[in-house]
């Protein structure tokens, strides 16, 4: 019987010594201290001893109790001690620091461009990343097996219509949410398009599988190349100081006709030849032209009332110009060396 509460007792001390928590220790009450607990249970056998045994295992009985109950009182006293001044506040400890985040050097030339162009009057709208065949490439006047698709591969989804055709992909430029804008608004129309864009390229400094344009369009009655011209010298102007010039050059795109590239005088050397612009004295900035009949059509304008204009910037471009970024892959990388310069 002796040999029973010393047992008891080693065991329970022992227990008691990985103790960590008030849980944890209200366990162990149930398990050994309490009124169904194993001491009791011992306890209760002593009865059945005779007079001389029960004296004596009866005081060493007593003597674990209290050895146990003082050892238990005073673990709880420390635990409770311990949550207390955990939760404790000291108002006069400094603040933790909070890192402050960066913008993106494409988010800087975004909100820039949308300065700009919502004091010219434009709203600014979003359309899908995932687009339809359709509003990427048919509406926009390069159908199926038109040679302007090959310079425009991009991510297809595993999913064909019931033509057996594959028909949505992601979107490789911003130009089909020209259509989308002028189906919801009509005629005339003033509108801001930024977003993201995908291709299918071996990505290198110049090239990037994820990037960045700004489309634009303007519609109304007698809307000509003069306008166009005009137009795209307001915006060089804004864009990188008032003693901008513009230069046109054609260059075919089959959502616009005639097309253009239109082309800055470098904002670093003023034109008269550096590093960024190749000794040209030339940026090459943004695509435009008049919008084509059939792309009006398309989006539901009727091209004998109304014509229009429509440009596209590459942000990626914008923002390595201006900040000196000479590598592409920089803005999608997430690294905090390079985000944290902006
Ligand atoms: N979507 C063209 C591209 O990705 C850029 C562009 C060119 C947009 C001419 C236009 C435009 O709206 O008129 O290369």
């Amino acid at each position: 019987m002796k040999n029973k509460f010393n047992q008891l007792r080693d065991e329970f001390l022992e227990q008691l010594a990985r103790v960590k928590t008030n849980e944890h220790l209200k366990e162990l009450e149930l398990k050994f201290l309490s009124r169904r607990g194993r001491l009791s249970e011992l306890m209760g056998g002593l009865k059945d001893l005779n007079v001389d045994l029960k004296k004596e295992a009866g005081e060493l009985a007593n003597n674990v109790k209290k050895e146990l109950q003082e050892k238990f009182n005073a673990l709880s006293k420390s635990l409770n001690n311990l949550v207390a001044k955990n939760n404790e506040i000291d108002v006069t400890l400094p603040g933790a620091n909070l890192a402050q985040g960066h913008l993106n050097p494409i988010t800087l030339v975004q909100n820039e461009l949308e300065d700009i162009f919502s004091s010219l009057g434009f709203m600014i709208l979003d359309g899908p990343e995932l687009e339809s065949d359709y509003y990427n490439f048919t509406a926009l006047n390069i159908p199926p097996n038109h040679p302007a698709r090959d310079m425009q591969d991009t991510f297809y989804v595993d999913y064909k219509n019931k033509d057996g055709h594959y028909d949505l992909l992601m979107r490789t430029q911003t130009s089909p949410v020209q259509i989308r804008a002028m189906q919801k608004y009509g005629a005339p129309l003033k509108a801001l398009i930024p977003g993201r864009c995908f291709r299918n390229e071996a990505t290198d400094a110049r090239h990037e599988h994820t990037f960045y344009q700004v489309e634009g369009l303007l519609i109304g009655e007698n809307i000509n190349f003069a306008n166009l011209k005009s137009f795209l010298e307001i915006v060089g102007q804004r864009l990188f100081g008032p003693n901008t010039k513009l230069r046109m050059r054609p260059k075919f795109f089959p959502f616009v006709e005639p097309g253009n590239n239109g082309e800055y005088t470098c904002f670093l050397c003023q034109g008269s030849g550096c590093r960024v612009c190749k000794q040209t004295g030339w940026l090459e900035i943004v695509g435009a032209g008049l919008i084509h009949p059939e792309v009006l059509r398309a989006g539901g304008i009727d091209p004998e009332i109304y014509s229009g204009l429509a440009f596209g910037f590459g942000l990626n471009r914008l923002a390595m110009l201006k900040y000196n970024i000479n590598d592409i892959r920089l803005f999608n990388s997430g690294d905090l060396k390079f985000l944290e310069q902006f």
